[in-house]
């Protein structure tokens, strides 16, 4: 495998609004231990933008994650979907509300019940879209565009197990699940952090490809500067919970401000010159 990315980012401020965060907090524990994980961040991400949230370990990027799909309350702030304040106030209207958010996680076994089969796991996608009463002769003709999408079989996945599946395998099949599921918004929580290098770079063209297809917008969530910096239209790097600087990725690679960016791209060897992915996942291979 040998990958050459460049950057070709889109401007996407005229973008109809997809999710806004205003003062989006989050506190864990009370009194003296009272921390904000997540401390007062904005945010704009528009439909169709490929949006990536940049930060270490520990930053808040998982916790922000969780907020934005109303699976963790927000101490404080606000967050908008489509323009206005999101209401998830009941279970119906949650469920409303995660037919335009879904996400892909980091360990792509853990979303995942190990006792149900492959098709089963397709298969409620589609009932969730209202196909319950399709024909079985659509639902698999659905099913097997979902994997030809990811580059997958179905037929040779059909009666298989989650743990008859490589951990790359086991991602591409969520993406397939998203195709299916047709969301507004991916949010992907560092979805490529678990697979072996060789899964990496195909992981991440799917995404863009699915983001390209289906105009779905594309949260990705990721330590990796270098890796953002290719794949994104915009840029969001985060640091103890706060956004310390945000825009298109050749304004913030080329000309940061923040000394933490100015930090995370000086871990980049080559930041200038196309990105070689290969080259990437063997440095961080040897981290
Ligand atoms: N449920 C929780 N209770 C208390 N602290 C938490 C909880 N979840 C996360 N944190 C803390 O919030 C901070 C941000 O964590 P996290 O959002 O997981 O960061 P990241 O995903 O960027 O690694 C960390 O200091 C973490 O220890
Ligand atoms: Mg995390």
């Amino acid at each position: 495998m040998s990958e050459i990315k460049t950057q070709n980012a889109k401007d996407f401020t005229d973008a109809p609004l997809c999710l806004s965060g205003r003062g989006v907090t989050k506190a864990f524990g009370i009194g003296e231990k009272r921390k904000l994980a997540v401390d007062h961040v904005d945010f704009d991400f528009h439909e169709g933008e490929f949006v990536s949230i940049v930060g270490e370990s520990g930053s808040g990027k998982t916790t922000l994650s969780k907020m934005l799909l109303g699976l963790l309350n927000v101490t404080e702030g606000q967050i908008l979907f489509r323009g206005k304040p999101r209401d998830i106030s009941s279970g119906r209207k949650k469920r409303e509300y995660w037919k335009g958010i879904q996400a892909i996680f980091q360990d792509p076994f853990s979303s995942y019940n190990v006792f149900h089969k492959i098709d089963s796991v397709l298969l409620d996608c589609i009932n969730m879209r209202g196909g319950k009463h399709l024909p079985k002769e659509k639902k698999i003709e659905m099913m097997t565009e979902a994997c030809s999408f990811v580059n997958l079989k179905f037929a040779e996945l059909t009666n298989k197990y989650p743990f008859e599946l490589s951990g790359g395998q086991m991602q591409r099949l969520m993406i397939a699940r998203i195709f299916l599921l047709r969301p507004n918004i991916l949010l992907a929580d560092e979805p490529t952090s678990m697979i072996d290098a060789c899964s990496r770079a195909t992981i991440l063209d799917m995404l863009l490809k699915l983001r390209d297809e289906t105009g779905m917008t594309v949260i990705f969530i990721t330590h990796d500067i270098g890796l953002a910096y290719y794949i994104s239209d915009s840029v969001y790097i985060m640091e103890h919970g706060k956004f310390v600087e945000a825009g298109a990725p050749d304004k913030v690679m080329l000309t940061p401000e923040a000394p933490y960016t100015k930090r995370l791209i000086s871990d980049v060897p080559k930041i200038h010159e196309p990105w070689d992915l290969s080259t990437v996942d063997l440095l961080q291979q040897e981290a």
